[in-house]
């Protein structure tokens, strides 16, 4: 038996964000990042409506961008004073994830930060509040995902958080929220949801009904994410519910080690962030040659190619033609081909900021990091250390995975 899950309601198109007018509560917590939605009117909007459904309303505002556990903390504390019986998240991936821990602790105060990462371990939410979430990135879709990932910044690693419990109650798709995006961010973020709908569709948890999500996520992001990189509205509005079919995809059939790797890398150098969309998009040609060395999932990536209808007679052809559509993606949304030259703010540099002496050091420890990661698992290839230490040198300096 398996089970498929998504939020109870999903709201979307234009002016959706006015459905917070008909939440039933007394008062409600409204979670934002660093003011982008203060900036685009979007929190006043929010509160002004959920007021208008006669509740009080306080806010968390400043949320980092890969959240902290000491922001989920905090957080949790404020929860506890206030006592909201709706937690109302609003912004990119960074926000809504934070609040989604934040919900955790806020239900159960005791609960320590190691039991909230044992995969789909979570005690029964919604004694206290239901979760309202609201996306103003196109990329995470953690406003219909099971998800959270947040940074332990002492120890350099990204926790996956995994469980059901966390799906949120009600998603608000509002594409206008996703209109204020620098271009910068729509290719993370869009090359994010394409790995998420890859990863899903030959993850080994999945089934006819994420098939059907991931695979029409790929198409739709294929044909809308350049043009929605370059400023076409209509294109960034279609994003925004491609992106969202990608995440109830893989909330379902979960991802795989290509994740894995980039959760792991994420925060492990010392001079920034490997901005987690963009080191997905490095390492998804390396991941999709080292899966397909196997003839099962190596026919699952030739699906996808026609799909695409990326042409090629046999699965390899298939297979050499998805390599090169994702790496041509990259190209036309400026963003690097490897570590190596990943450079400030994620674009492309002829010597990136990680040096391969501090590459060279760590990567034992990231390897096997990324072989624990919770997303491992359903990866439809399981390496060794070895391997993932190969495919990681791949990843730096830009090679061919052979084995
Ligand atoms: P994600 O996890 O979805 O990739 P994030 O980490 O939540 O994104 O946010 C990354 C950056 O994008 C943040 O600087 C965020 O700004 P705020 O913290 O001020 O909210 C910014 N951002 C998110 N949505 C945005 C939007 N619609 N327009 C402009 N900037 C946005």
């Amino acid at each position: 038996m398996a089970r498929f899950t998504l939020p109870r309601d999903l709201y979307h198109g234009k002016g959706s964000l006015e459905t917070l007018k008909t939440l039933e509560g007394k008062r409600a917590m409204v979670c934002v990042g660093g003011g982008s939605m203060k900036r685009a009117g979007f929190l006043d909007r929010a509160c002004d409506y959920l007021e208008e459904a006669g509740m009080e309303v306080q806010l968390i505002e400043g949320i980092e961008a890969d959240p902290s556990v000491e922001t989920v903390e905090k957080g949790a504390k404020a929860m506890l004073k206030f006592q909201p019986d709706w937690i109302v998240a609003m912004g990119g991936g960074s926000p809504i994830d934070a609040a989604k821990a934040m919900w955790i602790k806020y239900e159960y105060p005791d609960i320590t930060f190691a039991d909230m990462c044992k995969v789909f371990g979570l005690p029964q939410l919604r004694k206290k509040a239901h979760f309202c979430a609201i996306p103003s990135t196109s990329g995470t879709a953690t406003e219909v995902t099971s998800f959270s990932i947040i940074t332990d910044y002492s120890k350099g690693i990204k926790y996956p958080i995994a469980d059901f419990e966390i799906t949120p109650d009600i998603a608000i798709v509002d594409p206008e929220l996703a209109e204020t995006m620098p271009a910068k961010l729509v290719a993370h973020t869009g090359m994010d949801a394409l790995t998420h709908a890859i990863e899903a569709f030959v993850s080994t948890a999945n089934c006819d009904y994420t098939d059907a999500l991931a695979l029409y996520a790929i198409r739709m992001i294929g044909k809308n994410l350049v043009g929605s990189f370059k400023g076409d509205k209509e294109m960034r509005d279609k994003m925004h519910n491609a992106q969202c079919l990608a995440g109830m995809a893989f909330s379902n059939a979960l991802l795989g080690i290509n994740h894995s790797m980039a959760h792991k890398t994420g925060a492990a150098f010392a001079d920034g962030h490997l901005i987690h969309g963009a080191a997905n998009a490095m390492y998804l040609p390396k991941v999709i040659r080292y899966n397909a060395k196997d003839k099962t999932v190596a026919e699952r990536y030739a699906i996808i190619a026609d799909d695409l209808k990326l042409g090629g007679n046999t699965v390899t052809e298939k297979i050499d033609l998805l390599i090169a559509y994702v790496r041509n993606k990259c190209d036309e949304l400026n963003m690097p081909h490897c570590i190596k030259n990943y450079g400030p703010g994620g674009l492309p540099a002829e010597q990136g900021f990680v040096t391969e002496a501090e590459f060279l050091k760590k990567l034992p420890e990231i390897a096997v990091n990324a072989i624990g990661d919770a997303c491992t698992g359903s990866n439809p290839r399981q390496p060794s250390p070895e391997e993932m230490e190969r495919l990681f040198k791949c990843c730096y300096y830009d090679l061919e995975v052979d084995f």
